[in-house]
């Protein structure tokens, strides 16, 4: 079985919630199914509909990548190549654009909401399109399963929808993936109670010194409730990120104190970076650990490999197609 994911390199940095919201559901993925071929891929060459910055682009990835590894990822376990590298993607990317309308790339998510920001004209043609490239990626492997969020979910059906149509006028060529919805992970607030993000500045990085992580916990804000008042675990946000590094043992202990009376916020925001510290810490000292080149090294073999499987499908489509001679 194949399963497909990809790391996203629009950022240099993790925090919390893509911690949990990226990096464990993958680490766990693993677990789950432990005889997969996991292919695991740079999307480098998809930011560039949003990232046109070279620097950037090269580095974010190569750190990313270092940051997985870091968390515990078994870098060994996973497929991990880069797509740019591989004629592949764009080969078949064109083949699915020319049997795809215009009308059903208008329907995308995706492009509706790059609607609500901008007007069509100033929309680039790769975020219209990229739905198609999503799509290469995934039957070019003939993956079976895409693990996605919600919002990607209707990026799955579409190449579901074109593997089908491709098969039906070509002969049988791509697998149907599936695609896997990961749970919500939404409860992951930032220190300012709204969704953990890079753009409401309320996040804490995995790379955060001690000092910044204080800072952060120090700005949560709390309620005037006094030491002697019973809270409510669920309204407090420090409990809320707290409870992500807890056992339910802890979680159950702490949200007693909470409805009891004699926890301060001070106890509480401190017990929050206690945790946090203790979470990031060990990232922290296998990241420093990790050279850039280890892993520019890792994905150039794998990269290899993984074209000659592209390559084997491409022959076959563009024999369906009738573009070899
Ligand atoms: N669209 C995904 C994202 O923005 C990344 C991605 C590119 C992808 N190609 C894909 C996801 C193929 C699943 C399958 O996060």
């Amino acid at each position: 079985m194949r399963i497909l994911t990809w790391l996203q390199a629009t950022d240099y940095q993790i925090h919390i919630w893509n911690y949990f919201w990226a990096v464990k559901p993958m680490l766990e993925l693993a677990e789950k199914f432990p005889d997969a071929e996991i292919f695991f891929f740079l999307a480098i060459m998809h930011s560039f509909n949003s990232v046109q910055d070279p620097i950037a682009l090269r580095r974010n990835a190569i750190n990313i990548l270092k940051l997985y590894a870091a968390c515990g990822a078994d870098l060994s376990r996973f497929l991990i190549y880069n797509p740019a590298e591989i004629p592949g993607h764009a080969q078949l990317n064109w083949i699915l654009t020319c049997i795809t309308h215009m009308g059903f790339m208008e329907r995308m998510h995706s492009y509706k909401e790059a609607l609500d920001k901008w007007r069509a004209k100033e929309i680039n043609v790769g975020v219209f399109c990229y739905p198609i490239l999503m799509a290469a990626d995934i039957l070019l492997y003939d993956a079976d399963i895409v693990p996605v969020g919600k919002d990607q979910k209707q990026h799955v059906e579409y190449a579901r929808d074109i593997a089908m149509k491709f098969n039906n006028a070509f002969g049988e060529t791509f697998k149907i993936p599936e695609p896997y919805i990961k749970p919500e992970v939404w409860l992951i607030m930032g220190i300012d109670g709204r969704k953990m993000s890079k753009s409401y500045n309320n996040y804490i990085w995995l790379l955060d010194d001690e000092k910044t992580i204080l800072k952060r916990v120090k700005q949560i804000p709390t309620n005037t409730q006094t030491v002697e008042e019973p809270k409510n675990p669920d309204e407090c946000n420090v409990y809320n990120i707290c409870k992500l590094f807890l056992t339910p043992e802890e979680d159950e202990i702490l949200r007693k104190r909470y409805q009891a009376w004699g926890l301060s916020y001070k106890e509480a925001k401190d017990q929050l970076y206690e945790k946090i510290i203790a979470f990031v810490r060990p990232i922290q000292e296998k990241y420093a650990k990790i050279s850039d080149q280890e892993i520019i090294d890792l994905v150039e073999q794998n990269t290899k490999k993984v074209n000659e499987l592209a390559n084997k499908k491409i022959k076959e489509v563009y024999k369906k197609v009738g573009f070899s001679l």
